[in-house]
């Protein structure tokens, strides 16, 4: 019993005070200052602040945080994508989600996962899904209408389009069916429960043992993961069982099963798995966001809802979508690109360091944690302008990439280097092909109810749902 207790003791010595002080330390010695932490909060309350580079703390667990586009230029110059590490205190707490999936791999097992990975987002493959968001998206506007039709026209957007964007993830990602009570509904609702349960009900990422603070959520997190794992793992096996060696099925499972023949680069089960649920959680929250603050601004700015309506009708007429002319929505693109950085669904992202890196005369040490704050960049005046906060979409007129920012590291909407969002084009995909469904049939515009309070912390928002009127054109 006594050797028990020492052994808690030592425990918690170690991991609450021990280790995360060391790397302080070396941080510190390193050049680096940041406002003092108190335990076990760390610097949570503190994080809204005007600096580009300091340490602060999540919990127990030192950050350095980083919104300067030259240091992190300079920062990851020189180092690759493999070469990064992943946060652990948040692969700890995201295994139920992500299982052994590309974002909780490192090294050369990251290098496989993305290399089997990519061709699956080609864009012949990408064309071919383009089909299959209709239905989902046809569907939630069928339903508008008819709530419209009986005396309701205030929708709240965003809780709609992030069901319907689940839907259509669902069925790119594993062809699933998500009509009710089909094998694709059941597994869609226990991937909605498992984040409701682990994600967004934890506000204390690195503080320790947070986890063990609600012991039902997180051991009902654990058990959702184990059953979603085996629904997959049965869709995976009857895919396996019956497939002939002809043209894999055209979603991302089908296509990352086909590997590309390489020895040596195929995923195994449990990896497929992790992908699947990966795909889901990273896709369609963050397409959703993008389509809900597209809706909000449309609705405030309407000389912009009318040009794009004007651009789909021009190049559509009343007819249906030409899924090779998407690329020809060229002022939907700047409107997007406009919305990723004002609002951005990914508002941060964050790496560890794997070896000492050197920026001018500062070391990151091996080991550090490190916080990109990408929406800060993306607001900062000096890289924007005196109009920064103004939703200006033809700034990236004359720049497509970069929207007239004056750094090229300054506007990062789907984050850098080898490590880039492998599902930016897929984004932009279902974007176009779902807001020229409602730009057809709808018009929108403010709500008197609707409460303007974007809330963040590892998405971006609105904290009260997004409430708008809508109207049949
Ligand atoms: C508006 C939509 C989206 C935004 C804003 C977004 C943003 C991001 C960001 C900022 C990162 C981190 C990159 C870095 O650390 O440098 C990321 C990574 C990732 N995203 Fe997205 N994403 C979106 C949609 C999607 C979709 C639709 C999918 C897949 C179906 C997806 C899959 C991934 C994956 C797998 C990674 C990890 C890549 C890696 O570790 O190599 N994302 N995304």
């Amino acid at each position: 019993m006594l050797g028990f207790l020492l052994y808690l003791l030592l425990t918690l010595l170690f991991s609450c005070w021990i280790f995360p002080s060391r790397a302080y330390r070396k941080l510190k010695k390193n050049g680096f200052v940041g406002p003092i932490p108190s335990f076990p909060m760390g610097n949570i309350r503190e994080m809204t602040n005007n600096r580009k580079l300091f340490i602060y703390w999540l919990g127990a667990e030192p950050f350095l945080y980083v919104a300067d586009p030259e240091f992190l230029r300079k920062m990851s110059s020189g180092v690759v994508g493999k070469s990064w590490g992943i946060v652990k205190v948040f692969k700890n707490n995201r295994e139920p989600m992500f299982g052994s999936g590309m974002v909780m791999v490192e090294g050369d097992d990251w290098v496989r996962h993305r290399h089997v990975i990519t061709p699956a987002f080609s864009p012949s493959h990408l064309k071919a899904m383009a089909s299959l968001m209709v239905e989902p998206a046809t569907n939630m506007l069928d339903k508008w209408a008819t709530l419209i039709n009986s005396g309701k026209p205030e929708i709240d957007v965003e809780r709609e389009i992030t069901t319907t964007m689940g839907e259509i993830t669902a069925v790119t990602s594993f062809g699933l069916s998500y009509r009710d009570g089909s094998s694709g509904s059941r597994l869609f609702e226990k991937l909605q429960a498992v984040q409701d349960t682990l994600f967004n009900s934890n506000r204390y990422e690195g503080v320790p043992f947070s986890k063990w603070m609600c012991p039902k959520k997180t051991l009902e997190a654990k058990r959702l993961g184990k059953e979603i794992d085996q629904l997959l793992i049965s869709i995976i096996d009857a895919r396996k069982s019956c497939w002939d060696g002809s043209s894999p099925r055209n979603d991302l499972l089908g296509l990352m099963m086909n590997g590309d023949g390489q020895a040596g680069m195929s995923l195994s089960t449990t990896e497929l798995v992790g992908e699947c649920k990966t795909f889901f959680f990273s896709g369609y929250e963050t397409t959703a966001l993008a389509l809900s603050w597209t809706l909000l601004l449309l609705a405030m700015y309407p000389d912009w809802q009318n040009q794009l309506r004007d651009e789909v009708r021009q190049l559509f007429g009343d007819g249906q979508i030409n899924f090779e002319k998407l690329t020809d929505l060229i002022k939907m693109e700047w409107v997007l690109k406009e919305v990723l950085r004002l609002y951005s669904p990914a508002p941060n992202t964050q790496r560890q360091a794997r070896e000492d890196i050197k920026v001018d005369d500062l070391v990151i040490p091996n080991g550090t944690n490190i916080w990109i704050d990408i929406v800060s960049m993306h607001h900062d005046p000096t890289l924007w302008g005196d109009d920064v906060n103004d939703f200006r979409p033809d700034r990236f007129k004359d720049d497509n990439l970069y929207g007239g920012c004056k750094h090229k590291m300054g506007y990062l909407p789907f984050g850098f280097g080898g490590k880039m969002c492998i599902g930016r084009n897929l984004t932009l995909m279902e974007y176009k092909v779902v807001l020229t469904l409602m730009l057809t049939r709808f018009s929108f515009s403010l709500s008197p109810s609707y409460r303007h309070s974007p809330a963040f912390m590892f998405s971006l928002r609105p904290k009260y749902g997004l409430p708008l009127l809508v109207e049949r054109l």
